[in-house]
């Protein structure tokens, strides 16, 4: 048996589609000042439903285009408004889910530079299969990533921030929202 004719497969098994019943009772376990995080959470998580459900050119090219949004604003938003306010209470920034979130922002950013690189070459068939395959992955990290967030982190958060830290937060996201809605 050669060594070489072996090709991992991302195993999806374990997808599950965003559903709105779903996220009715997730909202349930987070404060209302960082619903916002989690309403964008089920509109990007109905996407990469769309990109696993098989290519299309419109699917995948308004997928890239919002996830490129995502990165933009709602990571910027996580890392730079919650993580500063979760690190009064916990205090490592080597170990816990301050360091495990940014990395995953990491990996998810890396795996769409890949995936950016590849779009206006998808028309090639040498390079449609690698593409599609780009997408898929960054779609199942994505949706992983949301789960987590949905599951674990914003009811930790809701749980661990003080009051006025969740208003900070939700003060801070309708300034930048209103602020790049104007450009
Ligand atoms: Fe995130
Ligand atoms: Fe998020």
């Amino acid at each position: 048996m050669s060594g070489n004719t072996y090709k991992p497969k991302l195993d999806v098994s374990d997808w599950q589609l965003t559903k709105e019943s779903e996220y009715e009772q997730i909202l349930s376990i987070i404060s209302p000042e960082l619903h916002t995080f989690v309403a964008e959470h089920a509109q990007l998580g109905k996407k990469m439903d769309q990109v696993r459900a098989g290519y299309s050119e419109k699917a995948y090219a308004d997928a890239l285009k919002s996830i490129g949004e995502e990165l933009d604003q709602h990571f910027c938003y996580e890392e730079e408004f919650i993580l500063p306010r979760l690190g009064h209470h916990i205090l490592s920034r080597e170990a816990g889910p301050i360091k495990k979130l940014i990395q995953e922002h990491q990996v998810i950013r890396n795996r769409y530079a890949e995936a950016l690189e590849l779009y206006p070459q998808r028309d090639e068939e040498s390079v449609r299969d690698l593409f599609i395959q780009k997408m898929n992955l960054l779609a199942y990290l994505l949706k992983k990533h949301i789960e987590k967030e949905d599951h674990y982190f914003f009811p930790m958060v809701s749980l661990i921030l003080n009051e006025q830290e969740k208003a900070e937060i939700a003060a801070l996201v309708k300034r930048e929202t209103a602020a790049s809605q104007r450009v």
